[in-house]
């Protein structure tokens, strides 16, 4: 029996928590777009980094003779558009051809007693890099192996100049073809490196920080699909309140984004997603607005004090004569909204206090009035005639993405569908994005 409880449970909590609340698709577009700004970067990237110093020491008739090269740094770097494409079930593959790259530095020597020192230019050309990467999950976020990676070098130049180059420079000749082995050899590790240190930005990456108020949840749910044309993540997309966290009272809901290729990004974000929202933020407290006397138009036949608000309580002037008065318009519950197609719910239960304002004293609370049928009403009728126009005219415009500096969203088309919205997107980015020091 326990057995039977135990799987039952099990079911239970499973199809309760495991549905993804957000589901992005990138296509091949998109992808193309990403290497894109990937090959600038990197391209900034290497022109400005310092190479460590290389020593050792090579053996002569006479004895062992110490170098040491240093200071060296990239004078130029040609960096092809890489070729990408997905591979279907696996990740992506990557291909970069006729990279060049020319390096200067300095070279010191010693043999016994003597030392000399100079200058040299070192140019790599043709190189050339291909690998596969699989996309996976690890724990609950995404993760890159690199599963084949195979690099070449077309050939080295080393120049020698100052103090005794003239006598090595022709042993170096001699050698360039060792020379070009051992720089092959670290194209793949630090490659390999390199995308190391990208899983531990995204092991890092579970919560996304909106403001000081909230937090999204964007551990995966479950591994990521690769298609021929597209790669999708399965995000569990939920908002917690940053000052008291906890589970809203209702579950998530399945649905299918069905993405287009058309567009560089497909996001599909679920009703319970953005119910979280709401639910997150009516727990931080910060559902409220503050009127006041000021906000009013000086004709309006209404203004807020107390002798006003006396034909309506009588006793109202007579305890607090002639004093300013200021409404709390809050949220009494979790606003509730919902995706139907063509509409977009808003239920929210709202309430008000009413406050004097003493100048000696500050606030005093006046009474409390429950407007929930009211505020329903105008959040339906906001929502569906100016909410979603204007943002359809704000995405065409285009929307800068908080979280992302330098990126924003263009070209973007937001749908409503049962239980679920789509937001299908172009990307773009400002140029200084590339003379950022992280990406
Ligand atoms: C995010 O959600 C995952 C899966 O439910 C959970 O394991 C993790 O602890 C959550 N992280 C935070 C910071 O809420
Ligand atoms: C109203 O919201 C603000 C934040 O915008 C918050 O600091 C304040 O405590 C809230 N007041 C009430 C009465 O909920
Ligand atoms: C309140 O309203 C009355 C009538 O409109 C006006 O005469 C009075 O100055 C107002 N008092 C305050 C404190 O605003
Ligand atoms: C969507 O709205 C239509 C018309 O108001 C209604 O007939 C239908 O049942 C609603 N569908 C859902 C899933 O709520
Ligand atoms: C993309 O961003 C650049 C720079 O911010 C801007 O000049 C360009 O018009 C944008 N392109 C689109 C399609 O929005």
């Amino acid at each position: 029996m326990w057995l039977v409880t135990t799987f039952l449970l099990m079911a239970i909590t499973q199809t309760h928590a495991d549905y993804a609340s957000l589901q992005a698709v990138l296509s091949q577009n998109g992808l193309q777009k990403v290497s894109h700004w990937m090959t600038d970067w990197l391209q900034k990237e290497l022109s400005t980094i310092t190479l460590p110093e290389v020593s050792g020491s090579v053996d002569i008739f006479l004895g062992s003779v110490y170098y040491v090269l240093h200071d060296m740094t990239v004078n130029r770097c040609d960096l092809p558009e890489p070729s990408v494409a997905y591979s279907e079930g696996t990740g992506v593959s990557l291909q970069v051809n006729g990279l060049s790259v020319v390096i200067s530095g300095h070279w010191n020597t010693k043999f016994g007693l003597i030392h000399d020192s100079g200058w040299f230019d070192l140019a790599i050309f043709g190189t050339s890099l291909e690998t596969l990467l699989g996309f996976q999950k690890t724990e609950d976020y995404l993760s890159i192996s690199t599963l084949t990676c195979l690099a070449n070098v077309g050939g080295v130049k080393i120049h020698f100049h100052g103090g005794g180059s003239f006598i090595f420079q022709p042993f170096v000749d001699e050698f360039s073809g060792e020379i070009t082995d051992m720089i092959r050899e670290r194209i793949c590790p630090a490659f390999q490196q390199e995308i190391e240190n990208v899983n531990r930005v995204l092991a890092a990456s579970e919560t996304i920080k909106l403001d000081p108020f909230v937090y999204l949840n964007v551990s995966l749910t479950d591994p990521p699909v690769v298609f021929q044309n597209g790669f999708e993540l399965n995000v569990k997309g939920e908002f917690y309140s940053a000052r008291c966290p906890s589970e809203p009272p209702f579950s998530p809901n399945h649905f299918d984004l069905q993405w287009q290729a058309d567009y560089m990004m497909s996001v599909g974000i679920s009703e319970f997603c953005v119910n979280s929202a709401a639910f997150a933020y009516f727990k931080s407290g910060i559902l409220n607005v503050t009127i006041t006397d000021g906000m009013i138009p000086k004709g309006s036949p209404i203004h807020l004090n107390t002798s006003q608000f006396g034909s309506l309580i009588p006793q109202l002037p007579k305890k607090y004569p002639d004093m300013e008065m200021e409404i709390v318009l809050y949220a009494s519950d979790n606003p509730k909204i919902s995706f139907n197609q063509t509409v977009i719910n808003l239920d929210v239960s709202a309430a008000a206090k009413f406050y004097a304002i003493d100048t000696h004293t500050g606030l005093i609370p006046l009474f409390r009035l429950d407007m929930t049928e009211a505020i329903e009403r105008i959040g339906r009728l906001v929502l569906s005639t100016i909410v979603l126009p204007r943002l359809n005219a704000q995405l065409k415009d285009g929307l800068p993405l908080p979280s992302v500096k330098g990126f924003s969203l263009t070209n973007s088309v937001m749908t409503v569908k049962n239980g679920f919205l789509i937001l299908a997107t172009d990307i773009n980015h400002s140029a200084d994005i590339l003379q950022s020091d992280k990406l």
